[in-house]
C-alpha cells in the first residue's frame, strides 16, 4: 500500500477520530475571550499542551490538526516540538494550510478559500517537520438565493488543486467542504445544497486526478438550520446524511470524518453513533473541534492547576465519540 493510502487508513481507523485544534489566532482569541483568558502565543501553547498530553489520548485520537504557530511550538516545560511529541504517542500530526475564507467578490456574502500561492513549498516544509496530512476548509453559506453555482465551483476547484498538491508532497489531504448550518433553512435545503456541493467537489477531484484512496473527506452533517422551527430527529439526520454521502462519495474514499459545525457536543456524538449503526462503504468518524474541546476549554480557564480536569473532559468526549464510531455509544 502506498504511504498515502496507509496514512489515510490510519486517520480513520475504527474507534479513532481526529482532534481539530487548528483554530486560527483570530478564532482562538474569540474562544479565549469567552472564558476571560488573554490570548497570547504562550497561553495558546499552555492550553494546547494540556490537551495533547492527556494520558491515553492515542486510544481515541488518530491525528491532530495543528495551526502553523503550534507546529513550531514545544510542549510546555519540555524540549519536545509538538509534532514530534504527537508522533511519539502514535498520533499523526496534521496542518491547516488554507489561508482563510474571503469574499468571493467585493461585497459578496459568499466566500472562497485562499492559500494556493506558494502552497507546494509550504507543504514540503511541513512534511519535513513531521506533518503527514493537511487540511483545507471551504465554506458554503446557505441563504436567500445562495449558494451560487459559481461559489460552489470556485470552492470545489480550490479543494481539488490543494488536494493534488498535497498528494504530490506525500501528505493526505483532508478535503473539507463545509455547508454552514446557521439559519432558518430546513433539512431538505441542507440536503440539496450538500448534495450539489459534494457532487461538484468529487467532479473536480476526478478532473484533477486526485487519488481518492489517499484523501479523507470532512463534510458537514445534513441538519436542520440551527434556527429552523422544525428540528430533524437524530434518526432523520443520520438517514439524510448517509443518503447524501452514498449518492456522492465513491467507495474508494477510505473515510469520512465529520466536522461538528456548531452542533451541541451531545448531538455530535448521537448523530455519529446513529450513522455507525448502519453499514457504509467508508469508515465514518469525527474530526471535531468544538464538540471535543468545549468542555475542556471552559474547565481549563487559563489555569495550569486545572490541567487534570481539562484532560479528563477532553478524554471523556474523545472516548464517547470513539464508541460512536462503532455505533456503541
Ligand atoms: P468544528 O468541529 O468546531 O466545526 O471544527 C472542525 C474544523 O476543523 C473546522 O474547520
Amino acid at each position: 500500500m502506498s504511504e498515502l493510502h496507509s496514512i489515510a487508513a490510519r486517520m480513520v481507523a475504527k474507534g479513532k477520530g481526529i482532534l481539530a485544534a487548528d483554530e486560527s489566532t483570530g478564532t482562538c482569541t474569540k474562544r479565549f475571550e469567552n472564558i476571560g483568558v488573554e490570548c497570547t502565543s504562550e497561553s495558546r501553547c499552555d492550553y494546547r499542551s494540556a490537551l495533547f498530553t492527556s494520558p491515553g489520548l492515542e486510544s481515541y485520537i488518530s491525528g491532530v490538526i495543528l495551526y502553523d504557530e503550534t507546529f513550531r511550538q514545544k510542549i510546555v516545560g519540555t524540549n519536545h516540538l509538538i509534532p514530534e511529541y504527537l508522533q511519539s504517542k502514535d498520533i499523526l500530526p496534521g496542518i491547516k494550510v488554507d489561508t482563510g475564507a474571503h469574499p468571493l467578490k467585493e461585497g459578496s456574502e459568499e466566500k472562497n478559500t485562499t492559500g494556493l500561492d506558494g502552497l507546494s513549498e509550504r507543504l514540503g516544509e511541513y512534511y519535513a517537520l513531521g506533518a503527514r496530512f493537511a487540511k483545507w476548509r471551504a465554506v458554503i453559506t446557505l441563504g436567500d438565493g445562495i449558494p451560487s453555482d459559481e461559489c460552489i465551483l470556485a470552492n470545489a476547484e480550490g479543494l481539488a488543486k490543494y488536494a493534488l498538491l498535497c498528494q504530490q508532497a506525500n501528505l493526505v489531504p483532508i478535503v473539507e467542504p463545509e455547508v454552514l448550518m446557521d439559519g432558518t433553512h430546513t433539512i431538505e435545503s441542507s440536503f440539496e445544497v450538500t448534495d450539489k456541493t459534494l457532487n461538484t467537489v468529487f467532479e473536480q477531484l476526478e478532473q484533477h486526478h486526485v487519488d481518492l484512496k489517499g484523501i479523507v473527506l470532512k463534510p458537514n452533517m445534513v441538519l436542520s438550520g440551527y434556527d429552523c422551527d422544525n428540528q430533524a430527529s437524530i434518526e432523520e439526520v443520520a438517514q439524510q446524511t448517509l443518503e447524501c454521502l452514498t449518492k456522492n462519495v465513491p467507495s474508494e474514499v477510505p473515510g469520512i470524518a465529520f466536522l461538528s459545525g456548531g452542533q451541541s457536543n451531545d448531538l455530535a456524538i448521537s448523530h455519529l453513533n446513529e450513522m455507525n449503526k448502519k453499514d457504509t462503504d467508508w469508515n465514518v468518524t469525527f474530526s471535531y473541534g468544538r464538540a471535543l474541546q468545549q468542555d475542556a476549554l471552559k474547565i481549563w480557564a487559563g489555569n495550569l492547576e486545572n490541567t487534570n480536569a481539562t484532560q479528563g473532559a477532553l478524554l471523556s468526549r474523545a472516548k464517547a465519540n470513539s464508541l460512536a464510531t462503532k455505533g456503541n455509544f
